[in-house]
């Protein structure tokens, strides 16, 4: 079935020049050995295991109750995904404790992180956990669906806005920066060496995971006035939570009265999000994922934009 789906692949997936390859073996860690490609006119950024799981994903079937969160790395994604998922599903707190948001949300490209290609520097053991955790698109079974992705429209199945609800969160870019830098330090599959001048560089050449960034996250904001989609910024949302709450509760057709709007607030606010142990990802330093002696995933949460302090 992959290969038919590859052959209905309308987009160009090329491996990464070398001169470029060169630059990013520079600065990450061994664990990506097998290199990278681009694909599409704009030429995203992954690394080879997406080579299956991006034909899969663009011709796989969509259901009207999908619900998806899509977003650039980085951009409040994870908190995103938490509000929309209460809200969606009537705030039933009991399950968000007791199911990780990893298998209540598929993130649906990450099975390229398990691909036997893309992860000879980890254990089987780790892989397979790691397999189980993100599942290809064929393989969720509990509906309704929520799926996260990263990916940019383009690479989306074509009628995903006609078909399902999407909300995009965006960030700036800056604050982006940062927090991705600190996410690929922490991350062994990532192993990022350099510091944060040289990931800030490596981001503009589109040489980090999911790049173009601007060109991601204006795919979406085209298709802001869709019906089926919304644009939300992650600086809206940490300013006026209330606001954002009631954007997406109405996006979904959902109510939400004063009391359950303060135990949402309250639920997604920083400091107990950095405690959830649903939410937390956790699960990567179980999983021996994270290097030793690093930042937590819900890190700091706050809007800096520290470009004057790059350079
Ligand atoms: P920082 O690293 O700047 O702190 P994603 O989920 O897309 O990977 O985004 C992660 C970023 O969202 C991190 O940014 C993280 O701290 C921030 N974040 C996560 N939960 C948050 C919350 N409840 N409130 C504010 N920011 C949050």
């Amino acid at each position: 079935e992959t290969n038919e789906n590859i052959h209905q692949y309308p987009l160009d997936i090329k491996v990464l020049n070398p001169d470029e390859t060169a630059e990013v073996f520079k600065y990450f860690s061994e664990s990506l050995q097998d290199g990278f490609v681009r694909i599409g006119p704009k030429g995203y950024f992954f690394t080879t295991g997406i080579n299956e799981v991006a034909p899969s994903i663009y011709n796989m079937e969509l259901k009207p109750d999908d619900t998806w969160v899509i977003s650039f790395p980085k951009s409040g994604t994870t908190w995103m995904q938490e509000l929309v998922w209460l809200v969606a599903n009537d705030f039933d707190y009991a399950t968000a404790e007791a199911v990780p948001l990893v298998a209540r949300f598929n993130f649906i490209e990450g099975s390229m992180f398990s691909s036997k290609k893309s992860l000879r520097y980890y254990s089987d053991e780790t892989r397979e956990q790691l397999a189980a955790l993100f599942k290809p698109p064929d393989h969720i079974a509990k509906l309704p669906r929520f799926i996260k992705s990263h990916l940019p429209l383009s690479l989306l199945p074509p009628t995903l806005l006609d078909t399902c609800k999407v909300v995009h969160i965006a960030r700036d870019p800056r604050d982006i920066a940062v927090s991705y830098y600190h996410h690929d330090k922490r991350l062994k599959l990532m192993g990022y060496t350099g510091d944060l001048k040289q990931y800030w560089n490596m981001l503009i050449k589109n040489l980090v995971l999911f790049s173009p960034l601007f060109d991601n996250v204006k795919e979406s904001w085209e298709k802001r006035n869709h019906p089926n989609m919304l644009f939300l910024f992650y600086e809206d949302a940490l300013k006026d939570l209330p606001s954002t709450v009631k954007r997406v509760a109405k996006f979904l057709g959902k109510t939400v009265t004063e009391e359950q709007m303060s135990r949402l607030c309250d639920h997604l606010a920083f400091d107990n999000f950095k405690k959830n142990k649903s939410v937390n990802m956790e699960i990567f330093k179980k999983l021996n994922l994270s290097c030793k002696d690093v930042s937590p995933f819900i890190r700091k949460g706050e809007i800096k934009s520290l470009i004057f302090n790059i350079f």
